[in-house]
């Protein structure tokens, strides 16, 4: 099935949702005991189901999670997928940036990449020292497109005043359970000024994928959908909003998949944002600063 694409205004697009590779290879250090092949194979397999979107980045597994990418798009036609990687936020000096995007090209045996994201702020480095970098990527074509990751709204505004490049996408830790950027208007601007929000970890790592929380189940019961379906889709039901998942285990992914194609009607979306229990203001991985 083909996955559903959402645009900006300047044709920017990207499928709404993604497979994710954080913990694919290691945590943020590479595991030489982790089952390499698993993961090759949920990504190759994610793909024949039509998942092209394919979220990396360098510092998952110490790269380790982008060369088992390569492994999982050899022999699928590379312009029809959509890769996404991350420079570190250790990385942002302008020297740093060239040399980690060109690495990660290395360790993914593509020549561009779709998207290219700051992973995450560095107060101590300035942004315009960044996103010149960024700049010569795109203008090399070593990246498609710029993009940020965890940037509340004002370091947003800083980085696009020093880029003529449009920064397409925030990717952010947004789900039904943790609602910051929700919260600090990173959602409401995202989709007022054209710009993608990227939903990271939209099943919480799979707590929001079990019965027995009342409201999840009552959508579950008027959609014929499960809770991981209900959460996702209540993600890529919102204007702008996309979003991916890990999944190595198939029926995850088959689950997961059945989130898309259909769209859930507002007032349900609004419930959901109201009403969902416990919800939680400060992301558990990555605080907005
Ligand atoms: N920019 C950032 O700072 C940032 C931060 C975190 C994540 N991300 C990106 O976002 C992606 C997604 O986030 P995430 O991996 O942290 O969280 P997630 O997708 O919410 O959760 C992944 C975990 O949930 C399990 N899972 C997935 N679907 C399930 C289902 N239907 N039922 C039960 N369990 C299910 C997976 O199991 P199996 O693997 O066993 O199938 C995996 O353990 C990451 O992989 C990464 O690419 C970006």
């Amino acid at each position: 099935m083909p996955i559903p694409t959402k645009s900006l205004a300047n044709g920017f697009t990207i499928p709404v949702f993604g497979i994710g590779t954080w913990m694919m290879g290691g945590d943020f250090i590479h595991n030489p005991d982790n089952d390499d092949r698993a993961d090759i194979a949920a990504i190759k397999t994610a793909i024949e189901m039509g998942v092209i979107h394919i979220d990396t980045a360098e510092k998952y597994a110490q790269g380790h999670a982008e060369r088992l990418v390569a492994e999982a798009i050899k022999g699928f036609d590379r312009s029809k997928l959509f890769i996404v990687s991350k420079v570190a936020s250790e990385n942002l000096k302008h020297p740093q940036v060239i040399e980690s995007a060109k690495a990660s090209l290395s360790r993914l045996q593509i020549s561009y990449l779709d998207l290219y994201l700051i992973h995450a702020p560095n107060p101590d480095v300035p942004v315009v020292e960044t996103m010149q970098a960024m700049d010569i990527l795109h203008s090399e074509g070593l990246i498609r497109n710029i993009g940020v990751s965890n940037f509340t709204i004002e370091r947003l505004e800083k980085a696009q005043a020093c880029t003529n490049n449009k920064i397409v996408a925030n990717q952010l830790h947004l789900n039904l359970i943790f609602r910051e950027p929700e919260r600090k208007g990173l959602l409401a601007y995202c989709q007022t000024n054209d710009i993608m929000f990227i939903a990271w970890r939209p099943v919480q790592k799979g707590a929001l994928t079990d019965h027995g929380t009342p409201l999840l189940d009552e959508m579950g019961t008027k959609y014929n959908k499960t809770p991981a379906q209900i959460a996702i889709n209540w993600l890529i039901s919102q204007p702008n909003v996309v979003t991916l998942s890990k999944m190595t285990r198939r029926q995850h992914l088959k689950e997961n998949l059945g989130a898309l194609g259909w769209q859930m009607a507002e007032e349900d979306i609004e419930r959901l944002r109201r009403e969902f229990p416990d919800q939680k203001n400060v992301s558990d991985a990555v605080p907005l600063i």
